[in-house]
Parts: structure tokens; sequence; C-alpha cells
């Protein structure tokens, strides 16, 4: 059985496509799904994206990735900057994570500056739009095999 890959996406990243176009493009996440999936299918991984806008149903999604993720790919969006319970949970979990930014984080406003999961991460992708999460997957596939 092929190994699955988390892809984790934090608050108002279901309205990308919509959202900020100027910012964070013009894909959707339904795009970024369809493209980490055809990806995962060539380079043997399984994928499931779950997006939420609560802090606690993503915190329950990387506890059920300590079971069943070989990884985890994340783009926390606004709880970057603020979870410290998101980042609690990533440490519980032993396999590699890659944190994704569509924007890059460090040319906006100083609050965006800090984020509390790279401390964690095994890698960060910020600035790649969202080629960043195809990016992730191809680094991961490397992590994990
Ligand atoms: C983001 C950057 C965050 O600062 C912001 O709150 C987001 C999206 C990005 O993908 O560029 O919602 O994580």
């Amino acid at each position: 059985m092929s190994k699955t890959i988390f892809i984790l996406n934090g608050p108002n990243l279901n309205l990308l496509g919509q959202r900020e176009p100027e910012v964070y493009g013009h894909k959707t996440l339904s795009d970024i799904e369809s493209a980490c999936d055809k990806l995962g299918q060539t380079l043997g991984l399984g994928i499931k994206l779950f997006q939420s806008n609560h802090e606690g149903e993503i915190v329950e999604h990387i506890h059920m990735a300590r079971d069943q993720a070989a990884g985890i790919i994340i783009n926390p969006a606004a709880f970057t900057h603020t979870s410290v319970a998101i980042l609690d949970a990533l440490n519980t979990f032993d396999a590699p994570v890659i944190e994704v930014h569509i924007s890059n984080i460090y040319k906006r406003e100083p609050f965006r500056h800090h984020s509390y999961i790279s401390g964690r991460a095994d890698a960060v992708i910020s600035g790649c739009g969202t080629d960043g999460y195809t990016l992730a997957l191809r680094h991961i596939a490397t992590l994990v095999s």
C-alpha cells in the first residue's frame, strides 16, 4: 500500500482563487488537490488534503496523521503566526513536516515574519505561489522513501 501524505490548510484557504488573487493567485484549493493527487500517483504517494478555519480541527488532523500519514505538508495560514497548539501537535508527529506559504511571508507585514511552525518544520517553502505544494510533495517524497 502506498504511503499517505496529509496536506493540511488553515483559515481562509478555502477561498483561494477568490481571496486576494494579487497575493495568492487564481488557483483554487481543489486545483491544488488535483495537481498534488496527480503528482502523488507518479511518486507512489497517496494524498489527503484537508482545510479548516478552526484551529482545533487542524490539531485533531495532526493527531490522526500520527497513525495514518508518512508526512505532513502544512500551510497553517494565519495560525502560522499565532498557534502554539499547532506547533505542540506537530511536535508529537515523528515524521517529516514541510511548511508551505503561497506568498513570501518575509516580504510582507512584520507580523507575518514570525512562524511558530518553522522551528519544527524540516523544510519551509514560501513565495513560490501554489507551486509550493507540489514542490513540497516532491521533497517529502525523498524524505519518506
Ligand atoms: C499564508 C501567509 C499567511 O501570513 C496568511 O495569513 C495566509 C496565507 C500563505 O500561504 O502565504 O492566510 O500562509
